[in-house]
């Protein structure tokens, strides 16, 4: 067996430790498969004498974690810190331009400078991976940008984010509001203390923006994402949409438009119960991939966690093991082109429209006329019997398949009507 491949690895938090825990208890067989042992020299986080439920015994320690770049005998840093700048960039910067590999589960900094980092590390002739930041335990970056690799791959969509489809399906099976089932996910650790980034739907941005770039061989540009949270999303959505045959989940979707338009949004949907989607519940990822040869593919599996996370982080280090050496993503950094961003006004859907309106007479025909004075056609029309507390009732729309436009010109002729108590919630459905 040929020398260790050696490890730095920053941060001991979930991910870290569940890595240091993996390569602890499946050594042996990793070492047969890498065809080398893989071993940690050095770690770093922010509390030394924090019981991290791993041997660390035998790892030096760095207090400062961008000095893991500087240790002459490390192969591969290992960066499970978080964020998209701070010291996780700085060591990332650090660890290419010293010659280091870089493995890392952060999304975050991929979205923001994986375009630079990616040309970092072809200049240098170095690893970048980053199969954890995408789905956790999933193996869809690999999936896409080597097993799918000879296909020309026109759209890519998906379950991005756990806690995300943790609380709608928790919402669809007890009836409870969001903010109720929010709570009670926080408690249960599902749903992190400051959820901003998982709730407003940023983190599937993130998610998104990387699967696109490898998807399409087009730069990664997370600031044109259309992005909305799951917020908004009542109680009485949910039913509504049961009733409708669909169930709502937090959807990215990525296209490369025929006339070269990248088409990127993370916005909830109400999904056709018959859609391979729509089973996917609790904190469980999935990604769609639509390849012109392969035809549909779909990547089913736990998105984040020590276990699912560990897992994928380790299967990048025993590529770098074998000397499996691929462009971050798949395409060498310079040929990813930027590409303009979609208008999503020109696409077409099916629209599910939630009005917040008083109860009194007149109100559904002002939306009503809107709607026809638009061009938008009207599927359905369900008004909610029973008032919400205040005394206003819930109207819902579904418009026949018709473009983003109309519906976008009917809000506006509603805007500021005194009948109307919020901003409408759209959301477009698949099926
Ligand atoms: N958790 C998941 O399921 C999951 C899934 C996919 C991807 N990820 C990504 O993996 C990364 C790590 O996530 P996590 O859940 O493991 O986070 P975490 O549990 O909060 O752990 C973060 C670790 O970083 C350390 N740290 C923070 N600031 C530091 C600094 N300035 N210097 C040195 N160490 C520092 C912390 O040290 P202390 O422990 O001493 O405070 C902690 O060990 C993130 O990029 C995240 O997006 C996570």
């Amino acid at each position: 067996m040929t020398a260790p491949l050696r490890i730095a690895l920053a941060g001991l938090g979930t991910v870290g430790a569940g890595v240091i825990r993996l390569l602890e208890e499946n050594g042996a067989l990793i070492a047969a498969r890498a065809g080398r042992p893989i071993e940690v020299v050095a770690v770093s986080a922010r509390n030394r004498t924090k019981d991290r439920g791993a041997d660390l015994s035998g790892m030096a320690w760095e207090d400062d974690m961008t000095q893991l770049a500087n240790h002459g005998e490390v192969d591969v840093v290992v960066e499970l810190v978080g964020g998209s700048d701070g010291p996780a960039l700085a060591l990332a910067r650090k660890a290419l331009s010293g010659g280091k590999h870089l493995v890392t589960a952060n999304k975050a900094m991929i979205a923001h400078h994986g375009m630079e980092l990616a040309t970092l590390a072809e200049e240098k002739g170095l690893s970048l991976k980053f199969e954890a930041a995408v789905a956790g335990g999933i193996p869809v970056i690999k999936g896409l940008g080597e097993g799918a690799a000879a296909n020309r791959i026109d759209r890519v969509y998906g379950i991005l984010n756990g806690t995300c489809n943790y609380i709608l399906s928790q919402m669809e099976s007890t009836g409870a509001d969001f903010a109720d089932v929010l709570k009670a996910a926080q408690d249960l650790g599902y749903a992190e203390a400051d959820p901003a980034f998982d709730i407003e739907g940023v983190d599937a941005g993130h998610k998104l923006a990387i699967l696109a770039a490898l998807a399409f061989g087009t730069a990664v540009d997370f600031a044109a994402l259309d992005i909305s949270g799951i917020t908004r999303v009542r109680a009485a959505d949910i039913a509504q949409a049961d009733a409708l045959g669909h169930v709502i989940r937090l959807v990215g979707q990525a296209e490369l438009q025929a006339d070269g338009h990248l088409f990127q949004r993370v916005a909830p949907v109400l999904v056709a119960k018959s859609h391979p989607l729509a089973s996917v519940d609790g904190p469980t990822n999935a990604v769609v991939a639509e390849g012109n040869f392969v035809g549909r593919l779909l990547f089913v599996g736990r998105g984040a966690g020590d276990g699912p996370t560990a897992s994928a982080v380790v299967a990048d280090l025993i590529d770098i093991a074998r000397g499996n050496a691929t462009p971050p993503f798949s395409l060498p950094a310079a040929m990813l082109s930027a590409t303009p961003a979609a208008d999503p006004g020109h696409r077409t859907s099916r629209a599910y429209m939630r009005f917040v309106v008083a109860d009194r007479p007149g109100v559904l025909a002002e939306i009503t006329a809107a709607m026809r004075d638009a061009g938008v056609s009207i599927e359905s029309l369900i008004q909610q019997g029973r008032p919400e507390e205040g005394g206003e009732v819930l109207v819902a729309i579904v418009s026949h398949e018709g473009p983003e436009s109309a519906v976008a010109a009917a809000l506006a002729l509603l805007e500021g009507s005194p009948s109307i108590s919020e901003p409408p919630l759209v959301m477009r459905l698949i099926g």
